[in-house]
């Protein structure tokens, strides 16, 4: 059975983040009726290198309400914010002579690849490596130069900016936790004992806990109360992986749904956010990128208003700004 969100910790994360400029209270086509949100993907990836302080610390200076740790776990525990499993594509890793001889293949959803992978190295090695903007076109200005971030420097961040009186929510990705299950390790207790060791519920911090695998999401169901997103693999991933979702079935608080379900091939909603919330369903939509607009649109701003127009109950964005601005409009 669905769980109900609580109602007032949204108000409360929607107020506390609320820049003075935005509109008065309106009508909104979300499943509570209440203001979407706003979830920095990654911090502002858009602007810094992704899961480092500078990208999420931006993040919360331009309104997002929750910021999105996506976690991956060390050989010896410590539970790091990476959205990959494999490190060369956001870290310097391959201009370390010492790590040279531990690049290894490995077998991934479309094919062998071979790199080195977060769960073969300590975390006293990760702590060796610099963060890197992977996508082109993006300022490489702080490459090499910002450390990687574990878990809990993510959330003494929202703790500490709670006691400023700014309430800023974690919207926490559990990655492969299958892979982890497989070489016998879970994800679920280390993040839920990580999360009541900083006492996050005690000072009001919204969680959401997201995944694409459901065992991880069921697992974490029974040992917490939190809200659950199940995020959907998009178009045409999905199909290639044999991957069906019924709504309907679906027993988490909400949908961590790809714009290819939201929205047609014309930029049009499809009937999917009703459908969601006819079942109950919150729907989080992944991703706005400024420089990368979902086709058919050119800019981000006219994707924006689409989707918030359509009633989804939240946006994951590279560039929180934007998306707290046109929110705001
Ligand atoms: O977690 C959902 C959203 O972040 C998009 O997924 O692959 O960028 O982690 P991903
Ligand atoms: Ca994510």
């Amino acid at each position: 059975m669905k769980r109900l969100i609580s109602a007032s910790i949204l108000v409360l994360a929607a107020c506390a983040s609320a820049p003075a400029a935005e509109a008065p209270a309106q009508a909104w086509n979300t499943l509570t009726g209440e203001r979407p949100i706003v979830i920095a993907h990654r911090g502002a990836s858009g602007l810094y290198p992704e899961h480092t302080m500078m990208a999420y610390k931006a993040a919360i200076a331009q309104g997002a309400d929750f910021i999105e740790p996506d976690l991956v776990m060390t050989s010896d525990g410590v539970l790091i914010a990476r959205h990959d499993l494999y490190l060369s594509a956001t870290t310097d890793i391959a201009d370390h002579p010492e790590f040279a001889d531990r690049k290894v293949a490995r077998q991934m959803p479309f094919g062998e690849q071979e790199d080195w992978w977060a769960d073969d190295f300590t975390f006293a090695e990760i702590q060796t490596l610099k963060a890197r903007q992977q996508f082109e076109g993006r300022s490489m200005e702080y490459n090499d130069t910002l450390d990687l971030v574990t878990f809990d420097e993510v959330m003494d961040l929202v703790l500490a900016e709670a006691e400023k009186g700014n309430i800023v929510g974690l919207h926490v990705e559990a990655k492969w936790p299958s892979h982890y299950a497989s070489i016998g390790k879970g994800l679920a207790d280390p993040i839920l004992d990580a999360m009541k060791a900083k006492g996050l519920k005690e000072a009001g911090i919204p969680v959401y806990i997201q995944c694409f695998e459901p065992p991880f999401l069921a697992e974490v169901a029974e040992k917490s109360d939190l809200p659950l997103i199940q995020n959907m693999v998009g178009a045409p991933y999905a199909s290639m992986m044999g991957l069906e979702y019924d709504l309907d079935a679906m027993t988490t608080d909400g949908v961590g749904a790809d714009v290819s379900y939201v929205l047609g091939k014309h930029g049009q909603p499809t009937d999917f956010v009703a459908r969601a919330h006819d079942a109950g369903l919150l729907v989080h939509v992944y991703t706005v990128r400024d420089d990368r607009p979902d086709a058919p649109f050119t800019g981000s701003r006219d994707e924006l208003k689409v989707l918030f127009d359509a009633g989804v109950d939240g946006i994951w964005a590279d560039f929180p700004a934007t998306a707290v601005e046109v929110r705001g409009k």
